[in-house]
């Protein structure tokens, strides 16, 4: 199997074909997706919460992403490695810029995540302008949990829905290579996966996204507290932990999950 690049990402989206991610924080989980066919390895800020037990994203590190970041690019051989810029790391152009450099050049990152609202045009065509594989997030945003309220679904109402479709163009046209959206109705995930050119990724938002993404402690049944309605534990009938990634990615490509008892409607 070849190495997945953003052209193969693209060309399934134009095909149709779904595509399949979950959160990677090491070598030996890294090693066991990418051997199961994931095609985006994740370093997700969650790392804050499912590895290092915090209550939020907020206190992770730009070292830290670097180091985990290292991990999981060391572990795999083929799938593309993408990897979230801490909270407060990208709060001006120049300051992504730098520190995505940091995750791609010393990390070994293929394409970086932001949280991005309609101001943050400018930085992601700064970092697009520089050659960065940039994903947008978009939805959820659970670096702004406290200016949030919690963690909700967003785009509920008419006006919400259509900033964030605005929002959505708005990145593909600035240089976004990808979005992600989390916790959004499939409705309107689906009108947002529809109106852009580029590949599309949800959790939480439905099965009309291009591809989907789960946070890898969640689908393994191993995040204390209660699962995220959105997510499923596939571990008890795949009886191993490479049997549930492969059943994961076969449920995806099947377009069997997300069903519509994962959506957030
Ligand atoms: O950090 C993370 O794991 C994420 C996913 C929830 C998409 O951003």
């Amino acid at each position: 199997m070849s190495n997945v690049t953003l052209s193969t990402l693209r060309r399934m989206k134009q095909a149709g074909e779904k595509f399949t991610s979950l959160t990677a924080y090491d070598a030996a989980f890294a090693h066991v997706l990418d051997e199961a066919g994931v095609e985006v390895l994740l370093v997700g800020d969650s790392l804050g919460m499912v590895v290092q037990g915090k209550d939020t994203t907020l206190p992770v590190t730009m070292d830290e992403m670097v180091y985990h970041t290292q991990m999981v690019a060391r572990g795999s051989r083929r799938a593309l490695v993408m990897t979230d810029m801490p909270f407060l790391s990208y709060a001006t152009p120049p300051q992504a810029l730098a520190n995505a450099a940091r995750l791609m050049k010393e990390g070994g990152a293929h394409c970086v995540k932001l949280e991005v609202h309609g101001g943050m045009v400018d930085t992601v065509k700064h970092l697009a302008d520089y050659g960065v594989p940039v994903c947008a997030h978009l939805g959820l945003l659970p670096q702004t949990v406290h200016k949030l309220g919690g963690y909700k679904v967003q785009g509920r109402d008419s006006d919400s829905a259509n900033e964030m479709i605005a929002c959505a163009q708005a990145m593909a046209h600035a240089g976004a290579d990808l979005l992600l959206l989390e916790c959004v109705p499939s409705r309107l995930a689906a009108e947002i996966t529809a109106a852009v050119d580029v590949p599309v990724i949800g959790i939480g938002a439905g099965p009309d996204t291009d591809g989907q993404v789960l946070v890898l402690y969640d689908m393994l049944g191993i995040t204390p507290g209660k699962r995220p309605k959105f997510s499923m534990d596939f571990l008890p009938p795949a009886g191993s932990i490479a049997g549930a990634v492969g059943a994961y990615v076969q449920a995806v490509k099947e377009k069997r999950f997300p069903g519509p008892e994962h959506c957030v409607d």
